[in-house]
């Protein structure tokens, strides 16, 4: 073992690994052997008939390679690029009325209660759990205006070992509950606090995102701090755009000087290559060109989308405008936690834009699973180190059993992995996700530290 390399192997998996690329949106590497060195980074893939040669140049032994089963096969761990962590409490309810009334009636009044850190602790460890046991290795969360409660968050992201972008919300106007709302020098100041203390924590896979709730919670001159502030650190940033046609409405007016919604974010620097901006039902073709000037992406909520009335998003057009978009849950807006439901919403609202117009193109399932996982990795400008199976990478994956006993899927014969992934997806849940890891790390099932 002369010639190993720095890096020593930590665990190597054979079978099939299905992904998407650059190239391809679907690439499936049949009876493949993957390394993951012990930092988490996958260290390399090959065929499994090098695997004398492999195990030789990086210093293994034949007795550690896990082997897949035959119904099994890995995929890279998908990416919830937009989820608001405290809506987990009331996911699955209040779902009968348009986004403004919506925010006003249940979401407000339920975001407050997050100032209480025993609240708290309860509902963002129940989020973290669900999404990490259905497959999402990294989430982009919003959390509420309360920093303390927001920093929480971020620690129990990093004890149950999900990556995560975390937010703590930033609104001082237009708000039906009267304590649920900050100064603008409140916001500035808590934003601050916030970025400073969860760097401090350096917590390995927990980022912090400058977060102006939507341009309808702020003034002019809190979006113009905030987009100094993430400039200022080079920072992550999310918001809501164009969700609803009263909100696009409301936007005109209160911003009377700028040419489009997209516009408003755009003066205050709040759109750049960091930026990632939930729904755009209804932004216009200029907007989209903005977008990708700008290198600013969408995020994808169909379930929320729908249940909100809020409207159809063309993702063939966002696609050919070649702007980055990823797929999200948008809990409790969507009322699934699960990214399969992105992925299967996502599908219907491409069949429902070709009920509408027969020359509209519906997106193939492949296309889907790439939004899933590269595309929210690169929408989150996360895809140095995560969204597919390439060497240098973190292993972030989901080990998938399609035939799991007692699962939802019955398998008659062996099928080809194409058609395996197609169930999972279509047909799949949690009971059919044996493992999942993050960075190398086996975060599913739960360990004795992270068990109730
Ligand atoms: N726009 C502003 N805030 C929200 C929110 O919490 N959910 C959704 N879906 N849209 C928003
Ligand atoms: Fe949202």
């Amino acid at each position: 073992n002369s010639n190993r390399p720095s890096t020593a192997i930590a665990h190597i998996y054979r079978g099939t690994f299905v992904h998407a690329t650059e190239q391809t949106a679907l690439q499936i590497l049949e009876d493949a052997l993957l390394g993951v060195d012990t930092e988490g980074k996958i260290a390399f893939i090959g065929k499994g008939e090098e695997l004398d040669k492999l195990s030789q140049t990086f210093g293994f032994s034949l007795s550690e390679v896990t082997q897949l089963a035959q119904h099994e096969f890995f995929m890279p761990g998908m990416v919830d690029t937009h989820i608001h962590a405290p809506q987990y409490s009331y996911a699955g309810t209040a779902l009968d009325m348009p986004l403004l009334q919506w925010l006003n009636t249940y979401t407000f009044p339920v975001e407050s209660r997050f100032k209480d850190l025993k609240f708290a602790q309860e509902v963002y460890t129940q989020v973290v759990r669900r999404t990490l046991r259905n497959g999402t290795t990294t989430a982009c969360y919003f959390a509420t205006i309360h920093t303390d409660a927001s920093l929480l968050l971020g620690q129990i992201t990093n004890d149950f070992g999900q990556r995560a972008l975390v937010g703590k919300v930033c609104m001082d106007r237009n708000n039906s509950v009267k304590h649920y709302k900050e100064t603008i020098q409140e916001s500035q100041e808590e934003t601050c606090r916030f970025i400073a203390e969860l760097l401090d924590k350096k917590y390995p896979l927990v980022k912090p995102v400058v977060t102006p709730r939507f341009a309808l919670s702020c003034t002019g001159a809190l979006l113009g701090q905030l987009g100094a502030i993430a400039k200022n650190n080079n920072l992550h940033i999310q918001s809501h755009i164009s969700e609803n046609m009263e909100e696009v409405k409301l936007v005109k007016e209160l911003f009377p000087e700028s040419e489009s919604y997209t516009d408003v974010y755009h003066k205050y620097n709040l759109l750049t290559d960091k930026t990632v901006m939930a729904h755009g039902c209804h932004l216009s073709d200029e907007e989209l060109n903005l977008f990708r000037e700008t290198g600013a992406s969408l995020s994808h909520c169909p379930n929320s989308n729908i249940s909100l009335c809020s409207g159809l998003l063309n993702v063939s057009n966002v696609l050919k405008h070649k702007v980055k978009l990823g797929l999200g849950t948008d809990v409790a807006g969507g009322y699934s936690a699960s990214m399969l439901d992105a992925v299967r919403r996502t599908l219907d609202t491409c069949k429902f834009l070709t009920i509408q117009d027969p020359e509209h193109h519906t997106l193939p399932f492949e296309e889907v699973f790439r939004l899933a996982t590269l595309g929210g990795s690169q929408a989150l400008s996360l895809d140095n180190q995560t969204g597919n199976f390439e060497v240098g990478k973190d292993f972030d994956a989901l080990r998938v059993n399609v035939a799991a006993p007692g699962g939802p899927i019955d398998l008659i014969q062996h099928e080809e992995p194409k058609i395996l992934l197609e169930k999972f997806l279509n047909l799949g849940d949690d009971r059919n996700i044996m493992e999942v890891y993050v960075a190398g790390r086996r975060v599913v099932p739960f360990t004795e530290q992270t068990a109730e």
